[in-house]
């Protein structure tokens, strides 16, 4: 989840400071906590690094400015080993010359056995991080191979766990040497000069021209190349790509946040996620399933593993595919089917939801899977990332890039791209189920127009949340689909209000939770269309009713002409008619809208709510 920044540039620009700290601010979503830079000029390294957000490294560098200089990298923190302080944050250097300087992402898990080794030849340490540990042997390994390409090879070997890590060295000035495992590294290919990130927002501003690392490689860039070796020292390639979004699609676009932008590009990127996924006649066609008709057809057991707002898109898939395809549907944290006994075999499809594609629970949880002997499918947002490689197929979400650490348009996306496996699954199936899977996709492609309305009309609902800003607790209520809506309108408004909210199944209300409701108890209830099956909405409305009469002050999401529920609303959202099992791509939007706003007039970060990071790469 930090963000890692390195390039090389011809040895007149000096302007590696410039390029690292533009990266830094452009990877500042993926942690936060703080930041630091290291610079190679003649034969020394210079660091500057803060605890804190970016602002203070630049503050820093503004009062005791480094020398000039064309090899640098730089790094924002999340903390993982050590707590958020100047001498935590990294670069850290190695050796007694303190040479050289090393950045890292992920954890390193042996580092206390590494240290001790270390501790023992009187090697002194100035933080608490496992990253220094790995700084340390690698100045080590210097010392004997004078090369840090062959240093790092050296080292790597005796690492364990998850780790991005990039390192310069006093003594070989033009050179930057990256290496990855389980963690993310793209390279960026310019005009004599290169570039690493850990994504390539960290380089957009200067090339569109990457190279994707697998696992366990070691990358070498100078300002004239990028040379790719295995762990082992084999030579290797990366795979060459142009970066198709460019950096205003990266910028806030007019909006306060990037939040609020992202909310507002939700019709695209449920349109985009259904972009090119039929053919001429309607019929679902997904070639980038690299799994054979027979094996999905074989498939009698989905299993969907994710974390917080991906598993709550999971949740609402679970409804819709087992109704569309009669398959059993599971829907289960990562971190916890990681470490049980999981009943899955060759027969079982685990599905892995993921934006970023780098939440280690899930990648962890996918590796599992396969172990097993499930074929997993990851449905995922980033290109390049570590999910999608380790799966044996990937459905690609369309959102774009997604900035503010709290979802929005992914949630809608995923849930898009769980639709559409869905139906494809349904599709292969034959008969009726194929039918109804041509008929649903129908409908699909009118929701990003349902979505704009709703987003047209949401004045109230930000007048609402302004007035309710010093609100303690808000309850969220929902059933069928609408119970994860529940979860995922509680979940935004605890990470970005910081507000306590819970979201139940509304049916579980009687066993419990009544117990909380008191008089003036902001709770939403989101009510499912008139028309759907089991009288399931007039099941909601009663229990709209049961929560009023004992003065709840009920905030009520419901169709367009669903006249039930306003003798029992006090305020009513309205969303547009939509079939049963796609609702949750309307309902979810005042609530997105509802915490955002809340957030804001209470004067908070929304795009970078306190202890979170947008991309989780520790279990
Ligand atoms: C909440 C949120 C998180 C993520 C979760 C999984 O707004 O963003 O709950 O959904 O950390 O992240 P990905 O989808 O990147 O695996």
């Amino acid at each position: 989840m930090c963000g890692i920044v390195g390039y090389v540039g011809p040895n007149v620009d000096g302007k590696a400071l410039d390029v690292v700290l533009e990266g830094l601010a452009r990877l500042e979503y993926r942690g936060y906590d703080s930041a630091g830079v290291a610079l190679v000029t003649g034969d020394h390294v210079s660091t500057e690094k803060r605890a804190g957000k970016l602002v203070n490294l630049t503050e820093a560098l503004a009062s005791h400015p480094l020398p000039e200089s064309s090899t640098g990298i730089g790094h924002t923190r999340w903390a993982t080993h050590g707590g958020p302080t100047d001498e935590n944050a990294h670069p850290h250097r190695g050796g007694q010359d303190g040479k050289l300087a090393l950045i890292h992402n992920g954890i390193i898990e042996n580092f206390h056995a590494l240290k001790s080794g270390l501790l023992a030849d009187g090697v002194h340490f100035l933080s608490e991080t496992d990253t220094e540990v790995v700084a340390q042997l690698l100045a080590k390994a210097y010392e004997q191979t004078h090369d840090l390409t062959a240093a790092m090879q050296q080292v790597v070997g005796d690492l364990e766990g998850a780790f991005t890590l990039l390192a310069v060295h006093a003594d070989q000035p033009g050179v930057v040497v990256g290496a990855r495992r389980n963690s993310p590294l793209v390279v960026g290919l310019g005009q004599g000069e290169n570039f690493l990130g850990s994504d390539v927002a960290a380089f957009i501003g200067y090339t569109r021209s990457a190279l994707e690392l697998e696992q366990d490689q070691i990358v070498t860039i100078t300002p004239e190349s990028a040379t790719v070796i295995n762990f082992d020292g084999s030579p290797a390639q990366g795979k060459q790509f142009e970066v198709t979004w460019d950096a205003a699609a990266a910028e806030k676009g007019g909006y306060p946040n990037f939040m609020a932008k992202e909310i507002n590009e939700q019709p695209h990127a449920v349109a985009d996620t259904l972009l090119g996924r039929t053919d001429e006649t309607g019929r679902l066609v997904l070639d980038e399933l690299r799994i054979s008709e027979d094996d999905l057809r074989a498939v009698d057991k989905i299993v969907i593993i994710a974390c917080g707002t991906a598993a709550y898109a999971g949740m609402v898939a679970k409804y819709a595919i087992e109704h569309w395809c009669r398959i059993p549907c599971e829907v289960e944290l990562a971190h916890e089917f990681r470490y049980r006994d999981p009943v899955v075999n060759e027969r079982t499809l685990v599905v892995a939801i993921s934006q970023s594609g780098e939440t280690m629970d899930t990648l962890m949880a996918v590796k599992h899977a396969r172990e097993l002997g499930a074929k997993v499918v990851a449905v995922c947002n980033t290109h390049g990332s570590t999910i999608p490689r380790e799966s044996d197929a990937v459905l690609y979400t369309h959102a774009g890039p997604e900035i503010a650490v709290a979802s929005t348009k992914a949630f809608l996306a995923q849930i898009t791209a769980c639709y559409i496996l869905g139906l494809y699954l349904a599709q292969l199936r034959g008969g009726t189920y194929a039918d109804e899977a041509q008929a649903v996709m129908k409908d699909l492609h009118e929701v990003p127009a349902k979505i704009q309305q709703v987003l047209d009309g949401l004045d109230r609902v930000r007048e609402i949340a302004r007035f309710m800003a010093d609100t303690r607790s808000v309850l969220f209520l929902g059933r069928h689909v609408g119970y994860p809506v529940a979860l995922e309108g509680a979940l935004k408004l605890k990470e970005l209000a910081y507000i306590h909210a819970e979201g139940f199944a509304a049916g579980e209300l009687k066993h419990g939770p009544i117990a909380l409701i008191e008089p003036g108890q902001p709770v939403f209830v989101i009510v499912p269309s008139p028309s759907s099956e089991h009288g399931l909405h007039g099941k909601v409305v009663s229990n709209i009713q049961e929560i009023r009469a004992r003065g709840a002050r009920t905030l009520v999401i419901a169709e367009d002409g669903d006249e039930d529920v306003v003798p029992f609303a006090d305020v009513v959202i309205r969303v547009p008619q939509t079939p049963a099992l796609l609702a949750p791509l309307v309902t979810t939007v005042p609530l997105q809208v509802f915490a955002c706003e809340l957030a804001t007039a209470k004067g908070l970060d929304v795009d970078q709510p306190r202890n979170l990071a947008k991309s989780v790469t520790v279990e």
